[in-house]
């Protein structure tokens, strides 16, 4: 039988099927979430909100405590997350947005994968502070997560944790920096924290 094509189209045939395999393959790996963008510079970018809420109008304009919204962070592992008529509470009487959604479903920005533990209300207690995970929150519009919740990340800190720990009425300030290494140490002591206890494994896998 002969030939379907010439050898000179038959390469260039091949050249374009192997060309759409890697651009299907490529588009797959960004199109499922494969590979976040923002994992590059090493922190997540903001994902999209049902309302565009700005952190910054809140917080820092308005006034309103971390608190009010994330209701649970002192006792709980999670810091809750705000429902409807938690904003209705100023924006039915206030400023009623037309086009908000009755239900709530805000998208995380970095969450943890599973087979890690994390509990705000213990971090709370101890005294660290919002701005020191989180950073400067209430100078932002949208939250972006100051770098990734690595497992280094967490031992960096489990493993000397002295220069994060606040005076109780410091814990919500966003600019908060240590006062001095003996007035640190000396926390460390009174809170009576052991950070040869916070490395072991079954603290963060449970
Ligand atoms: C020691 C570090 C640390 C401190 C301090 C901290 N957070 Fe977090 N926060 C995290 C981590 C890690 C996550 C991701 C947890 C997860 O996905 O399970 C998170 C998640 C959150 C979330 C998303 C909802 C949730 O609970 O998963 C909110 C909201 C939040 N933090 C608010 C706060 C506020 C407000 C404070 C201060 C009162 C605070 N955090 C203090 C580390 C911290
Ligand atoms: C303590 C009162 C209070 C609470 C609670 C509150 N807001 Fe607001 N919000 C305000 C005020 C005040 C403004 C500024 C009003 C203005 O500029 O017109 C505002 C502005 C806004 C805006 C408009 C921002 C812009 O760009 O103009 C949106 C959207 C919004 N809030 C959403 C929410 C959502 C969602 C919640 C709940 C998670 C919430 N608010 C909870 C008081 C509140
Ligand atoms: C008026 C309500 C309100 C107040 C006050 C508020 N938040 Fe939030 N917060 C939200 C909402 C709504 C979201 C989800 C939308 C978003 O990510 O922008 C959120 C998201 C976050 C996240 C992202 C968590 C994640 O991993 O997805 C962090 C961190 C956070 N808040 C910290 C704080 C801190 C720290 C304060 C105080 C300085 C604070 N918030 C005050 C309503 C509030
Ligand atoms: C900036 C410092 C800091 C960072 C970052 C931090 N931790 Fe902690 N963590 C502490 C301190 C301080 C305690 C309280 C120890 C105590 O009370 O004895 C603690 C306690 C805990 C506890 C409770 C331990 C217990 O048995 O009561 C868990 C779980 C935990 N951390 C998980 C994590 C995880 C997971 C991460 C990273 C995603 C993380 N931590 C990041 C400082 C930190
Ligand atoms: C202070 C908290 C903490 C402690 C202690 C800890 N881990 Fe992790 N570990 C994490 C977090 C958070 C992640 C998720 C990191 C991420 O998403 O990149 C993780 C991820 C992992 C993974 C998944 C692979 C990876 O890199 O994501 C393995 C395996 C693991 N840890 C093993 C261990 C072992 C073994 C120990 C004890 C020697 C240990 N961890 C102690 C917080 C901790």
């Amino acid at each position: 039988m002969a030939a379907l094509f010439t050898p000179r189209a038959d390469r260039i045939l091949r050249r374009l099927a192997a060309a759409a395999v890697v651009a299907v393959l490529a588009f797959l790996v960004v199109a499922t979430g494969i590979v976040d963008p923002g994992w590059f510079r090493g922190a997540s970018a903001a994902p999209p909100q049902p309302v565009p809420f700005s952190h910054k109008i809140h917080v820092d304009d308005v006034g309103v405590d971390c608190r009010y919204c994330h209701t649970s962070v002192e006792v709980a592992a999670d810091a809750g997350m705000p429902q409807m008529k938690t904003c209705m509470s100023c924006h039915l009487p206030l400023d009623p947005q037309p086009d908000m959604p009755y239900s709530l479903v805000w998208q995380r920005v970095q969450p943890l994968p599973d087979h890690a533990y994390f509990h705000h209300g213990a971090h709370i207690s101890a005294g660290v502070g919002c701005s020191t995970c989180h950073g400067n929150v209430a100078a932002q519009a949208v939250p972006v997560a100051p770098q990734r919740y690595s497992m280094n990340w967490c031992l960096d800190c489990h493993r000397d944790p002295a220069d994060s720990l606040r005076a109780p009425g410091e814990l919500l300030y966003m600019d908060w920096t240590p006062p001095d290494a003996a007035v640190q140490a000396e926390r460390l002591h009174q809170r009576g924290i052991v950070p040869a206890n916070l490395d072991h494994c079954y603290v963060c896998h449970r």
